[in-house]
């Protein structure tokens, strides 16, 4: 068939294998080249024209589209040279995005091509592109999901079997769905570029990823999961970016990731094992979540596959192509810091079991102006240590932090975890 979009993939991996195979079913698509970094590794796919130059594809004059499936911040030059050369990109690397994306989407703009990444959040949920077409009409307030599959899987056998953190995560190796080396999924990271991909478009402003808070799950104890259970909650990896309004300013974000206490009634509380849901806030929508596959092959590949598809279908069109999907917005947002934010928060206390401690505990959040919702004393060790779990209602973290401070100084109590409450 004549004039068939010609692709170039850089990344043969799990999301490259996919693509190729999702796109062998469209005939009027020609992968041209893809580049790998191992010439001789087994695949699930057969290119004829493979290189380990990612350069060779950014620079064939026949490649339309990049597809660019490698990850990392290192192939950036690759596609700064492709998008010179006038290609659009497809891209599922949210690194890259949440560090580099201002300067790759503007560089985009200058050269009249468009850097879709519709897999690079959540996967296989659409997301990006629903927020800018179907929802534009909507001011958002905020925007929180479950974005990580690897620590939602993790949170949810250690809730479902009483496991500890290690064993999970070694259950969750084994079956693929954490690395080796689990540090970006686990220490918040992977959701981290994923919120700041998300507060961008959901706020048309950009975001300093190296102001966002992020805290992990590993000090998540099955401990924890229970007590919290006890109380109605399940305890979740959210990202979350809030616009606060302060000023009479609309530019000022309360963006993190860190675990926190999410009631069993909200429909966070009940995305299980790998899946991911994404809530969205505002007007005049109210509320609306999407949930589905956050990662995968399959899922993965179908948003790739459909920003190439969306690109094919408007490339012959016109010569400003999918102007929704060109980022518009220069301002950067002004990001406050975790210590000026508001929580309600969950405290799991270890104390010296001796007559009154629940009163000085009471006495100290009287002090910084915390009221507490809800206390309890679970028994006492042999050792005479006493676990007890305090609810607060909303404070500010700076306000928990001297209270919790001060009770550790005065060698009252261990703070074993504090988990804010959604
Ligand atoms: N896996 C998922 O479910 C998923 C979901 C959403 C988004 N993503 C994103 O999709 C991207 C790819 O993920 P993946 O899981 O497919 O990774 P992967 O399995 O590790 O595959 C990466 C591929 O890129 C190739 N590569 C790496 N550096 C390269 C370079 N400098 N030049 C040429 N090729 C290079 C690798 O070559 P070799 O094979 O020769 O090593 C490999 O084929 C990442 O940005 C990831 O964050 C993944």
């Amino acid at each position: 068939m004549e004039n068939k979009l010609k692709i170039g993939i850089i990344g043969l991996g799990t999301v490259g294998c996919g693509v190729v195979k999702v796109l062998s079913q469209f005939n009027d698509i020609e992968i041209v080249k893809a580049a790998v970094k191992n010439l001789s590794k087994k695949r699930s796919v057969k290119i004829d024209n493979l290189t380990d130059d990612p350069f060779q594809i950014a620079n064939d004059p026949d490649i339309d589209i990049v597809v660019e499936v490698a990850g990392g911040v290192e192939i950036m030059d690759a596609l700064i040279a492709a998008i010179k050369n006038k290609k659009h990109i497809v891209t599922a690397n949210k690194e890259l995005l949440a560090r580099h994306g201002a300067m790759l989407f503007d560089l985009a703009r200058e050269n009249n091509v468009v850097i879709l990444y519709e897999a690079a959040v959540a996967g296989g949920i659409p997301i990006i592109f629903p927020i800018k077409t179907s929802l534009l009409a909507n001011t958002f307030n905020s925007v929180a999901g479950i974005l990580n599959g690897t620590t939602n899987y993790i949170l949810t056998k250690m809730e479902e079997d009483n496991l500890s953190y290690n064993e999970c995560l070694i259950k969750a190796q084994k079956l693929g769905y954490a690395e080796t080396d689990p540090t970006g999924d686990v220490e918040g990271y992977d959701a981290m570029y994923k919120i700041a991909i998300l507060a961008n478009i959901v706020f048309n402003l950009r975001v300093d990823i190296s102001k966002i808070y992020c805290e992990g799950i590993t000090k998540i104890t099955a401990e924890d999961i229970k007590i919290a259970d006890e109380l109605g909650y399940k305890i979740k990896l959210i990202a979350q970016a809030k616009r606060i309004n302060k000023a009479n300013r609309d530019d000022i974000l309360d963006i993190r990731v860190h675990p926190m206490l999410v009631s069993k009634n909200k429909p966070l509380a009940n995305t299980k094992d790998a899946t991911n849901a994404v809530l969205l806030n505002g007007f005049p929508v109210d509320r609306v979540m999407f949930v589905g596959p956050g990662a995968g092959e399959f899922p993965t590949a179908s948003s790739v596959a459909g920003d190439i598809l969306s690109i094919k279908s408007e490339i012959s069109q016109r010569t400003n192509i999918l102007p929704m999907a060109v980022c518009h917005h220069n301002e950067y947002a002004i990001q406050i810091k975790i210590e000026d934010t508001i929580n309600c928060y969950f405290l799991h206390i270890e104390a010296k079991s001796e007559p009154g401690i629940i009163g000085k505990i009471g006495c100290a959040c009287a002090q910084f102006g915390i009221n507490i919702s809800y206390v309890i004393q679970k028994g006492t060790t042999e050792d005479g240590r006493a676990t007890i779990i305090v609810l607060t209602e909303e404070c500010f973290e700076k306000d928990m932090n001297a209270m919790i401070e001060k009770l550790e100084l005065e060698n009252l109590i261990k703070v074993k975890n504090k988990i804010r409450v959604m």
